[in-house]
């Protein structure tokens, strides 16, 4: 596909569960080298969303509308085709990045096994590998820990590290830095970032948090019930519009901090 079309682009999604509209989105897309925002209040259906993205929303779950990446759809997609997406073209960083790994295997093994399963050829992997850990400056000793032995910050950059290793063109990071503790927040966003500037990566932060969203993305969107409700660049932070949004900065009166973030 041309530069011109959107890395990933969704129109009229709607995901209705238990007879309730849960997500209701007319359009949001990504662009290649973009970072963009998804920013509500809990339950507002953020992880509905990204999950529908990657073919995962629960199997009682009825879905309409397109999600296209690049140029692809993937709504109602064979499971062969959302194979080869999920977690190579698409790479995922969740909260519990550490939960993400696998608990009995160094985290050194657990990349190898993930470029083995996504038949990455023998001759590249450590070439990748290596390139991975400069990209999101891991220190190679930390390979032959357990996930155990990593604190939350490292097994964030351990499952980035990946999405590198795999050439990732787009990432979906939900509430990917929730759980960390502010200085390790900052220094994950600055991952962010890093991966977008020397990678090119496009990424989908999707967080309750306004004020480290602001800080990273190029665009903003604000979700509430399942609907986007406004968006704009980083300034939604200082001039919100939709009420919601007020609430989000309201909960969030860390205006000092954003700035900070944003470098
Ligand atoms: N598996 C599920 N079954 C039924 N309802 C669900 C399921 N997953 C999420 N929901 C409901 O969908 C809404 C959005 O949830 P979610 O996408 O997890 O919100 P967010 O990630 O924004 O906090 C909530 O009302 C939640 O209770
Ligand atoms: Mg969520």
């Amino acid at each position: 596909m041309n530069g011109q079309t959107p890395l990933l682009s969704i129109r009229d999604l709607v995901i209705e569960l238990g007879g309730r509209r849960l997500v209701d989105v007319t359009d949001l897309s990504v662009a290649r080298g973009e970072i963009v925002g998804l920013v509500g209040e809990s339950g507002a259906g953020k992880s509905l969303l990204l999950s529908s993205i990657l073919g995962l929303t629960p199997a009682n779950a009825s879905i309409s509308g397109s999600i296209l990446f690049d140029g692809v759809e993937l709504r109602g997609a064979p499971e062969r085709l959302l194979r080869e997406v999920r977690g190579r073209r698409i790479a995922v960083v969740l909260q519990a990045a550490r939960a993400a790994l696998t608990p009995t295997l160094k985290a050194g093994t657990w990349i190898e096994r993930a470029l083995v399963l996504h038949r990455v050829p023998a001759a590249e992997r450590r070439e990748r590998i290596d390139h991975a850990l400069e990209a999101v400056r891991l220190d190679p000793a930390l390979m032959d820990r357990y996930p155990h032995q990593l604190s939350g910050g490292e097994a964030q950059r351990v499952a980035v590290a990946l999405a590198v290793a795999l050439n990732a063109e787009l990432v979906l990071a939900d509430e990917a830095t929730s759980a960390l503790d502010v200085t390790v927040q900052a220094e994950v966003a600055e991952l962010f970032r890093d991966l977008r500037a020397r990678e090119g990566t496009s990424l989908l932060i999707v967080s309750h948090d306004l004020a480290l969203v602001a800080g990273l993305a190029d665009r903003i969107d604000i979700i509430a019930e399942g609907s986007i409700v406004e968006r704009g660049g980083p300034s939604v932070l200082s001039d919100p519009k939709h009420e919601v949004t007020h609430e989000l900065v309201a909960a969030n009166p860390t205006l000092e901090r954003a700035r900070e973030i944003a470098g």
